[in-house]
């Protein structure tokens, strides 16, 4: 049986994207559900062009009641990647999932982590702090933001030049390079 895997993302979803692509060359894994909050994210029309399910969640849908947990078991989904999405990831999913849900976060965490701590002001703030380099981390995801015990980081050197666009792409591509091959690792041993 290939093991199912639900991506929330509410963003661009180029993370989404390259999963999806290096898992087709899986037969063991398939990207079976996208969650997203935003109905105008880039990621929806990306995921119906392939073929594959998503789901627009409100807080509501998402907070009130256990039926985000009914929908997965649904889909039968085994592990969870979170790429992009903002908002807390309802305990239901956190106590069902734990160590079978991970996060990409755009920094080095435990620097750069937190509420608040997302998209160009992680990279505002690392350039404001002067640091001489940055990078990805992924981590398992607990109740609380950019928390739960890290699993992989890959760091890149930054220059005085360095502008937080430019440390933007730089991790960008650190992400689009590893976070695929990390989801295909994890899953397969899970
Ligand atoms: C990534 O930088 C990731 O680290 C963060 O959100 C961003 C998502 O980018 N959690 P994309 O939507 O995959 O392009």
């Amino acid at each position: 049986m290939p093991k199912n895997i639900a991506i929330f993302a509410s963003g661009t979803g180029s993370n989404a994207k390259k999963i999806i692509e290096y898992l087709n060359q899986n037969a063991r894994i398939t990207v079976s559900l996208i969650v997203s909050n935003n109905p105008s994210a880039k990621v929806l029309g990306m995921a119906k062009g392939k073929g594959i399910p998503t789901l627009l969640v409100t807080r509501k849908k998402l907070y009130e009641n256990e039926d985000i947990l009914k929908i997965f078991n649904e889909y039968s989904i085994d592990y969870v990647v979170l790429a992009g999405f903002l908002w807390l990831v309802p305990m239901c999913l956190v106590k069902a999932y734990e160590n079978r849900m991970v996060n990409i976060h755009p920094a080095l965490l435990p620097k750069f982590g937190g509420k608040g701590m997302y998209g160009m002001n992680v990279h505002k703030a690392v350039k404001e702090a002067g640091e001489k380099e940055s990078g990805m981390t992924i981590h398992y995801v607990n109740e609380q933001y950019d928390d739960g015990s890290i699993v992989f980081q890959k760091s890149c050197t930054l220059t005085d030049d360095d502008t937080p666009q430019s440390i933007a792409d730089k991790v960008l591509s650190l992400e689009h390079r590893y976070f695929p091959i990390i989801i295909n690792k994890l899953v397969s041993i899970s």
